[in-house]
This record gives structure tokens, sequence and C-alpha cells, in this order.
């Protein structure tokens, strides 16, 4: 093979890239928009990147390992069962569909944090500064000072109080993301641009990302810079809802919101669907909602599963020490609903990617 004979420090274009791994120039194309580990180019001339042959070959070999998909969850309405759908996601694609999950708690509300780990072990972290609040905090500091965020610190690894969960892993959120969100949106232009604000979580996740098959990302209910965060990082996002007038009601603006911003950055994030939650079936308004949302052909696809609305699904929020997933989610159909749900998800992202 022509690769194994090239030295490290040759220059190559994307023709010789393709060549190098045995596919097609739109292949690598697509590597390139997608995969967050493509080498960068040494320089870019008018007939295309041009890159040295070692980074090249490295990236190759790496690409054995398999990507994570990037999902993030996002409706601009609160109480819709964003943070419930997450946390459930999380803990059957590890304890039922073994996969190794990490989940980015965006929402300054940190619901989804303390379902993972707890009131209490929330409260040490965020008193010691080992939350995502850090990581954007430090984007604020003047020229000069040092960064104080520590992924190894603020990675909490193994979470869940449920003992068949055993691969989640979580970056923790604060309260006080609501602050620092205020003030990176106020930033005198200048800088704030020159830092590149939507790309802090990128920056500080690249080198873990790929140790995980999924990765989700709770955002706040808004589309602002914590949120843009989450979508550049994201090859896809879902919205959970009620299926009611307003809780719908904003989907199509979060279409265009995402589809521009994707635009803007030449990358696509695709819709993965819409997630049905407390689901009343006697309900003629949640019925009737539900039919028009799978009716509308501009709106992302409704997954076929609904989450029933069940006391034991509300309970879940609590961290209590339970053995089973079927013991928190409830026999009354919370644990088959979320496990045909998440059967359902891996399907769709899979098929997307
Ligand atoms: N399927 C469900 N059945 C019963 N209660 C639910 C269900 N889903 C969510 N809840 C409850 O509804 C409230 C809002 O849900 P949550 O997931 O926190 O929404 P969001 O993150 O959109 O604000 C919480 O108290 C949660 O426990
Ligand atoms: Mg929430």
């Amino acid at each position: 093979m022509r690769d194994a004979s090239e030295p490290d420090d040759r220059f190559v274009g994307l023709f010789e890239v393709a060549e190098m791994a045995g596919v097609g120039r739109t292949v690598v194309a697509n590597w390139r928009r997608r995969d967050q580990r493509f080498p960068a180019p040494v320089v870019n001339l008018r007939s295309g990147p041009v890159f040295r042959t070692g980074p090249i070959r490295r990236y190759l070999k790496r690409r054995n390992t398999p990507m994570a998909h990037v999902i993030s969850t996002i409706n601009l309405k609160g109480g819709v069962g964003k943070t419930t759908t997450t946390a459930g996601l999380a803990e059957f694609l590890s304890g039922e569909f073994g996969k190794r999950v990490l989940v980015i708690d965006l929402d300054p509300q940190t619901n989804l944090t303390t379902v993972l780990i707890g009131e209490k072990k929330w409260e040490d972290l965020n008193d010691d500064g080992y939350t995502l609040a850090t990581l954007f905090r430090d984007a604020l500091l003047p020229e000069g000072e040092s960064p104080s965020f520590d992924l190894e610190k603020t990675l909490q690894r193994n979470v869940s109080s449920v003992d068949a969960v055993s691969k989640v892993d979580l970056l923790p959120s604060s309260l006080d993301l609501i602050d620092v969100q205020d003030r990176l949106a106020s930033m005198p232009s200048g800088r704030y641009y020159s830092n590149n604000p939507t790309e802090l979580l990128r920056r500080a996740v690249r080198k873990i990302i790929d140790n995980y098959d999924y990765v989700l990302v709770d955002c706040p209910p808004n589309l602002g810079i914590v949120t843009l965060n989450g979508l550049r990082i994201s090859h896809g996002y879902i919205i959970p809802t009620i299926p009611d007038v307003l809780s719908t009601y904003g989907i199509p603006q979060i279409q265009r919101r995402v589809r521009d911003f994707a635009d803007s950055l030449g990358e696509t994030i695709n819709e993965i669907g819409i997630i049905v939650t407390k689901y009343k079936a006697n309900s003629t308004v949640h019925r009737n909602t539900v039919r028009e949302l799978e009716d509308d052909e501009k709106l992302p696809v409704v997954l076929s599963t609904f989450i029933p609305e069940k006391n034991d699904i509300a309970g879940s929020a609590d961290f209590v020490g339970r053995a089973t997933l079927r013991q928190k989610y409830g026999y009354q159909g919370g644990f088959d609903a979320f496990h045909a749900m998440t059967e359902e998800f891996i399907e769709l992202v899979e098929e997307s990617a």
C-alpha cells in the first residue's frame, strides 16, 4: 500500500488523503466536516487544504475507534420532561443497552445533575468550582489570568443511583451558569468574539468525547450562548414535549435557529425527533396534538413510543438507591416506555449518522 511507504513529513492534499485512506474524496470531505479529530491543514491554498502525512496517518488509525454520537435535548419551555427524558435515556442506554454514556448538564436548573449524583454531592462540587460554570467563567477572565476549569476533577464517573447503571459519566451544571451566561452575552464584542464563545465546550471535551458511545447534552430552555456551545458539539437533537398547544408552540423556531446555526458553521445538526412526554391517553387534547405533530411534515419525526404520565416517573427525579431500572421507572408501563423509546432513539441516531 502506498501510505506505508510514505515518510511522515510529506505534504498532501485531499486527493492524496483519500488515496491513503482508500476511500473517495467525498468521504474525506465528510470526515473533515463531521469529525473533530480530523487534523487541521498546514495551509489553505486556492487549490484546497494541505496536510502533513504524519497527522493524517495517525488520524486514519484512530478512525477505527468509533465516534461518539452527540445529541442535545432542547425545548424552549420548561417543565416538559426535558430532564426526565435525558436522564432516562442515559440510564437506559447504559443499563439496558450497554452503551458508555457521558451526560453534559448545561441547564442552570441543575436538575439532571442532582438526579444523577444527588443534592449533597452537587453542593460539594459547586463549592469547589468543579462544575461547567467554571469553564464558561474562565472565558470572562481578564487577559493573563489563568483558567481554573479542571476537567479531570469536574468529570463525575459512574454516576446514577441505580446499581444496574454502570457507565454513565457526568459533567455537572451549576446555578451560577445563569449569571455567567448573562455576562458572556454582554461582553464587549471585540474580546468576546475573539474568544469564540460557542467553542468553549468543544475545546474542553474534545479529548474525552470519543471515550463514549453516546453523549447527551441537556440544554437550557433558550437559544443563548450556553445552548449554542451544546449544539456546537452535537450531531443531532431531540425535542421532548408534552403534547399540548403551549409546549409544542416553539418547535418550528427551534428547528429554524438550529438550522441557521449549523449553516453558519457549515455543519449538519440532524433533527432526530420529537419525544412525547407526560402522555395521557384519556386526554383529547393530548391525542389531538400528537396527531397534529405526526401529520405536520415540516416538523421532526415523532417517536412512536410516548412516555406516559406516571407517578413512578415523577419519582425518578429523587436520588434514591435502587437495584434495577424496573424498580426506578415502575412496573406500570414506565420501564417499558423508556426501554422502547431508547431503542427507537438508538435506531434513529445511528440512521442519521
Ligand atoms: N412521564 C412523567 N410522568 C410524571 N411526571 C413527570 C413525567 N416526566 C416529567 N415529570 C415531572 O414533571 C416535572 C418537569 O419535568 P422535567 O423533566 O424536570 O422537565 P424540564 O426539564 O423540561 O423542565 C418534574 O417534576 C418531573 O418529575
Ligand atoms: Mg430540566
